[in-house]
């Protein structure tokens, strides 16, 4: 390893990169975090520069308990992985990580070793780091970091980075020699587990992305290989990853609204250049039946429960409507005081025979921004066709593991 990136915590993860394992440094540089972000419910608050709009959602209470006396070293939990086409599992589990103490790290692993111990990954490590940095649960992300978790790279984490804990899902993670990767911190009581999220994986993105591509090469597929997703949503998940505040009656509320299906670094930098804009972003998820009519039949990947989630998670979106409607209505502008309605020209087209952006454009609330990244579901389905026997395999392998686990899975309480 390994450089470490920092998210929306600058000063603080600075201090983690140089060796905070002099913790009141940290402590200090949370205070500070805390204080800016001048939480309004007692609870969290992330240093956004936004003037104290809170994205609320994360659960650290231990975090201003430790920081506000600034007498304690706040707690630092590291967790690793792979956050290939990073889902509201991979969001959902750092979530939970970040709940483990008051700092979190994140280790991605580099493409080269994803490549030898999983088969090759869909997003490279310059995305994957730059999805996770976006994550609102993240403070701290370190690239390039191995698949194997040596016992010497477990210290390093611990005497360098001021590491307390070691996070991971509750699925069992072997190494290619079938040994626990995490025997070492469990041995000396530094890891903490996690629940894993049920219904969702990078196998079965995958899988749904492997049958858009095959649909679109003009394949017919078998009635017993189209699945439904089988994630359940509840209201509890919706609450944890969502926002404690309303939209604000006084400050600057930018809407984005689309599918946002497969979340990606495109969505992620127009929610970035959207919060650039105003002081709330507000996203409008489509409804799986626009998405359908819009895109066609395969899509979305994603419903739009998923969807939305995924979008919550993003440090730079506030709040969501999930199933906004496609067309612009005079009512969701005036109920959510919506002042710029941001898109990408890309976002330009008609229902009936109308501009969908139509009334924001007629209000002079709209403001088109250049896409950034050309990522695209079509594009991953295509790039996946591409290189399908390898993806193939690849999910052949993970599908039996993640049977296993399955088979077995008991209840485990979340963190
Ligand atoms: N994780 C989780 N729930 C999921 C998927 C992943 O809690 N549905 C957790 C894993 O347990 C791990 C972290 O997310 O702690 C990173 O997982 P990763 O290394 O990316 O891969 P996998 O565990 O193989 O999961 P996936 O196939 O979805 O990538």
């Amino acid at each position: 390893m390994t450089t470490v990136c920092a998210a929306a915590y600058d000063d603080m993860v600075l201090q983690v990169a140089v060796g905070a394992a002099a913790g009141f440094a940290l402590a200090r540089a949370l205070a500070r975090q805390r204080s800016r972000a001048a939480p309004s419910d007692g609870g969290d608050g992330e240093a956004r520069g936004d003037g104290g709009v809170r994205d609320g959602g994360d659960d650290d209470k231990d975090a201003a308990r430790n920081a506000a006396a600034g007498s304690k070293k706040p707690v630092v939990v590291y967790m690793d992985g792979c956050f290939d086409c990073m889902h509201y599992g991979h969001a959902n589990a750092l979530r939970q990580a970040k709940a483990c103490g008051d700092v979190l790290i994140v280790g991605v692993v580099n493409d080269a070793e994803i490549k030898r111990c999983k088969g090759p990954p869909v997003c490279d490590e310059a995305e994957r780091i730059e999805m996770v940095q976006a994550c609102k649960w993240v403070d701290g992300v370190i690239g390039d970091v191995p698949y194997e978790v040596t016992d010497e790279f477990t210290d390093e984490l611990f005497a360098k980075h001021g590491v307390d804990y070691v996070v991971h899902g509750d699925d069992p993670c072997l190494l290619p020699d079938g040994t626990d990767a995490y025997a070492y911190p469990k041995r000396i009581g530094r890891y903490k587990e996690i629940k894993r999220t049920e219904g969702v994986s990078t196998t079965d993105i995958l899988g749904r992305l492997l049958r858009v591509g095959r649909k679109a090469a003009g394949e017919t597929l078998e009635a017993a290989e189209v699945k439904e997703a089988t994630f359940c949503t509840t209201s509890s998940r919706i609450a944890q990853f969502g926002s404690r505040t309303s939209v604000p009656v006084d400050g600057k509320v930018v809407y984005v609204s689309g599918a946002f299906d497969v979340f990606n670094r495109g969505h992620v930098e127009i929610l970035r250049k959207a919060k650039e804009l105003g002081d709330f972003v507000l996203v409008g998820v489509h409804t799986d039946a626009d998405v359908r009519a819009r895109c066609g039949d395969e899509h979305p990947v994603l419903n739009e429960k998923e969807r939305a989630l995924s979008v919550l998670s993003c440090r730079y979106a506030d709040e969501v409507v999930i199933g906004a409607p496609a067309k612009i209505t005079n009512d969701l502008l005036t109920t959510f005081n919506v002042s710029i309605v941001v898109a990408e020209d890309e976002d330009e087209y008609l229902i009936d025979g109308e501009d969908v952006n139509a009334l924001a454009k007629a209000r002079g609330l709209y403001r088109v921004v250049e896409r950034a990244h050309g990522a695209s579901v079509a594009g991953v389905a295509q790039k996946i066709m591409a290189n399908r026997a390898e993806f193939e395999a690849r999910n052949a392998r993970k599908a039996k593991s993640e049977s296993a686990y399955y088979a077995t899975k008991k209840t485990v309480a979340e963190t």
